[in-house]
């Protein structure tokens, strides 16, 4: 069994993040998605992982991943040249893949509990493809499949708007060596991609054996700024806490927080589930539940709760608490000297703020 992690895209939607970074390599408790995903298949027992990426972030990616040793992993590389879709995605993975079966993970979702008991399934099974579902309240925005009365999946419709089932696909597809011969039938969507839910139909319809497995934990497809929240606050909880860096007599900090080598506590609250990063200084400063704040950052007479914080950013002398933010590597955000009184700003193209 092979791995394949689709870790292109834009990321038009984490601007201006991802005008500088893959949106994958946003961490998730300072953890990059990306990473999370690797050590995912990794623990399903899975050696063997292919990365589609980029030609516009492919670079950071190989950067950041290496050859996968870090993970007793072998990684390949495989360049698409631009978003084409999931189903060109797979087809141009077919050599690397050959005709062994494989697991298709997005790079930019993360999931509750691994994968290893579904490639179990999926490997004791005769299926050609399972492909896992969860339950959604609004599953418009989403692949979403229909089942029959034996259990099979009969039916799969990409970003319905009168949705036939509230069960999404999440992003994570087993698959034998039929899927070539599906990507090699279907036909570019209304979006101008080849979508990997029509060459599973294909599967379907050509009474291939396509089943669900039905995913109950949480699962957060990580595309927006409030998505990413959400997954570092669920991530966070699922959390063993410990202490490693140093912690001054005049502070609080409960029994739910991770602090870092090299980190320094000091005079300060900071309540879990929370990440101090290494080498960051939290002075004089509130940090609250469900906030990662990366390596070699300053928090000084701030106060900041759920968000996330990349690395070597100084929050300094900030009036009113910062919450519900993703702050990009080496922002800063301090007070403006006296006079003229107000904001004074130096923004990327696309950035958010919400002032008061
Ligand atoms: C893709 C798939 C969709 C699936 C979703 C999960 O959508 O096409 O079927 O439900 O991922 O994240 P996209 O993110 O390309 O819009």
């Amino acid at each position: 069994m092979k791995g394949l992690i689709l870790s292109g895209g834009k990321g038009t939607r984490l601007r201006p993040l991802t005008f500088t970074s893959a949106k994958q390599l946003i961490p998730l408790a300072n953890k990059p998605v990306l990473f999370r995903v690797i050590e995912a298949i990794r623990e399903a027992g899975v050696t063997d992982i292919g990365i589609v990426i980029a030609p516009e972030t492919g670079e950071e990616i190989k950067q950041h991943v290496g050859d996968g040793s870090r993970w007793d992993a072998k990684v390949t590389y495989i360049l698409q040249d631009a978003p084409r879709g999931l189903a060109h995605a797979v087809k141009i993975s077919r050599d690397y893949i050959g005709d062994e079966r494989f697991v298709m993970f997005l790079g930019d979702n993360c999931i509750q509990g691994g994968i290893h008991k579904l490639i179990q399934q999926y490997e004791a099974s005769d299926y050609n493809s399972q492909i896992v579902l969860t339950r959604v309240s609004d599953p418009r925005s989403y692949g979403v499949a229909v089942l029959g009365e034996d259990g099979q999946i009969v039916r799969l419709i990409e970003k319905p708007k009168d949705p036939p089932s509230d069960l999404a696909l999440v992003g994570i597809y087993m698959f034998d060596r039929h899927i070539f011969e599906a990507v090699e039938h279907i036909t570019p969507s209304w979006r101008n991609e080849l979508e990997i839910t029509d060459a599973i139909q294909w599967l379907v319809s050509h009474r291939y054996r396509v089943y669900p497995y039905i995913h109950t934990g949480w699962w957060v497809d990580t595309g927006k700024r409030e998505d990413m929240l959400e997954a570092n606050a669920l991530v966070l909880e699922e959390m063993t806490p410990r202490i490693e860096g140093e912690v001054d007599a005049h502070s609080q900090v409960d029994s739910r927080v991770t602090v870092e080598p090299g980190a320094q506590i000091v005079n300060s609250v900071v309540r879990g589930p929370t990440i101090i990063g290494r080498n960051t200084r939290v002075v004089n400063s509130y940090v609250g539940p469900f906030t990662s704040i990366d390596h070699d950052c300053l928090i000084e007479n701030a106060e900041i709760e759920r968000s996330i914080v990349l690395e070597h950013c100084v929050i300094r002398d900030v009036p009113a608490r910062i919450h519900d933010s993703l702050i990009g590597r080496r922002s800063q955000i301090t007070r403006a000297p006296s006079k003229p009184q107000g904001y004074r700003l130096l923004l990327g193209d696309y950035s958010q703020t919400g002032l008061i």
